[in-house]
């Protein structure tokens, strides 16, 4: 498909992982319709270009003029995530504003600015300076974004800050969330995360339209919630990860063929895949109970074990001397996989997850039934949804989470066959895959969603 040839759009995507993935996939959604895409990105973790071959990847610069890089001091990896959003947001505000300039600048005709909601201030001001249309991108579901939305009203009504006596309460704004079910965040900077949270709101309504990484059958009341909300038009064109198989593959590893070769070992819906995506971190209390608990399941496990995954540690060297050696092959210790093959082996029999957006989707498109052991905003959110509404997953609360409770909870009902959850992860698989299909909303959405870009008065420099 060529509607876009000739056009350019340009990206800034947030500089984490599971922000970048889909910016990453909706490129190749543009890309795959005729668009040209530029990355604008910060070079506080800057992606491999050679990896994204379809696209044009332009470094915006840190201002600090002279100095090192504010983002990669060693102060700035050790702050809590909010204060990290802020500087990356203060860092990058000049930078970004003269790097959009000079892209608009090179002559070729450009749609719009698609960018990471979270970005906000910085871009809405230069985009407006020159005349490019605003395109949002929602990185998270559109239920958390509803609870983001309503977080001033919540202040208000006394349920934040969060007391621990409450929080088992409804909250009955937005159900069927609970009082610990709410998107916040320990941090040093709480009036910084409502800032940010507010903030991202205002600017998706006050944007040409706010694209999502969600399907209509799996989230119909909250698009409905915040379509009447905003002004501006939303597209739910999601799953992005399987909108065409003609997309390009991501690339592979090394790594990745010695998990499959792993996988390949395995009995059919028998291991248990644990990963807590890319920014939670844990304290090695919690690592050594998690570490006990899986291998007292006596369940086969893959788990992602990041460096800097546990507190204060580099990798595994907090687990007892011989506890690898005694696990065999019956687990596999990784510091990263390929997830979406993994969620994809016929082998993985369940998802013991964070519950990060990205995560919860890439497993309902897979089918696979999901424990849940949310960290933080918009997680706690996902995992009501997944456990009480979609009926997918089991919780598995992280204050809770001793070796026995994770022994009894990996060898519970969620790998049996006939207790309705597996069933369900069949039937809400296939709704995401009828939402593909070329008459499915998700299609139908995209559509409108290259035609309203299309439609947008392009800015075109004559030099
Ligand atoms: C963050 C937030 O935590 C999340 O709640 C929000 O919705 C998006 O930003 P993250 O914590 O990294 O993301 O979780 P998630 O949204 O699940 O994204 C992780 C991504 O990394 C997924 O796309 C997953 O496939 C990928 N991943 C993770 C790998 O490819 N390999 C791994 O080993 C682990």
């Amino acid at each position: 498909m060529e509607e876009g040839k000739g056009r350019k759009i340009i990206m800034f995507p947030l500089p984490f992982v599971g922000h970048f993935n889909p910016m990453i996939h909706l490129a190749r959604i543009f890309h795959h319709r005729g668009f040209s895409v530029t990355i604008l990105h910060t070079s506080f973790n800057f992606p491999e270009p050679s990896h994204y071959p379809l696209f044009t990847f332009q470094a915006i610069p840190h201002n600090n003029a002279g100095g090192e890089d504010p983002m990669t001091q060693p102060d700035a990896s050790s702050m809590d995530l909010v204060a990290f959003i802020r500087l990356l947001r203060q860092t990058y505000a000049e930078p970004f504003r003269q790097s959009l300039a000079a892209e608009v600048g090179r002559g070729e005709t450009v749609c719009c600015l698609v960018y990471d909601a979270v970005w906000v201030r910085n871009t809405e001001v230069a985009a407006e300076e020159l005349g490019i249309r605003r395109m949002v991108l929602i990185t998270q579901g559109v239920a958390s974004f509803c609870a983001f939305a309503a977080l001033p009203l919540l202040r208000d009504k006394n349920y934040l800050p969060i007391q621990a006596s409450r929080l088992d309460e409804l909250v009955t704004e937005v159900p069927p969330l609970k009082v610990k079910d709410l998107p916040v965040m320990e941090t040093n900077e709480p009036e910084e995360f409502y800032l940010i949270a507010t903030d991202m709101v205002k600017g998706a309504n006050s944007s040409s339209g706010v694209i999502c990484n969600t399907f209509e059958d799996l989230e119909r009341l909250s698009l409905m919630d915040i379509s009447s909300k905003s002004q501006a038009p939303i597209f739910p064109i999601g799953p992005f990860h399987k909108h065409s198989d003609n997309l390009q593959p991501m690339m592979k590893n090394i790594e990745d063929h010695v998990t499959t070769n792993w996988l390949n070992k395995q009995e059919p819906q028998s291991v248990i895949y644990v990963s807590f995506g890319s920014l939670a971190d844990i304290e090695e209390k919690e690592f050594l109970e998690i570490a006990w608990g899986l291998r007292n399941s006596e369940r086969p496990f893959l788990w992602v074990v990041r460096p800097g995954f546990v507190r204060g540690t580099e990798w595994l060297e907090a687990l007892p001397s011989g506890f690898v050696e005694n696990i065999g092959e019956k687990g596999k210790f990784v510091k990263w996989v390929n997830q979406l093959e993994v969620l994809a082996h016929t082998a993985v029999g369940a998802f013991w997850t964070h519950c990060g957006w990205n995560s919860t989707l890439e497993s309902i498109c897979e089918g696979v039934p999901m424990i849940c052991t949310p960290c933080f905003t918009d997680q706690f959110v996902n995992a009501r949804y997944i456990v009480d509404v979609w009926r997918i997953g089991i919780e598995l609360e992280r204050t809770k989470m001793d070796r026995k409770e994770i022994e009894r909870v990996l060898r519970s009902v969620i790998l049996k066959e006939g207790d309705g959850i597996r069933e369900m992860c069949s039937e809400v698989k296939e709704r995401a895959n009828v939402c593909l299909r070329k008459d499915g909303s998700s299609s139908k959405y995209l559509d409108k969603l290259v035609n309203h870009v299309l439609s947008f008065d392009s800015y075109a420099l004559t030099s």
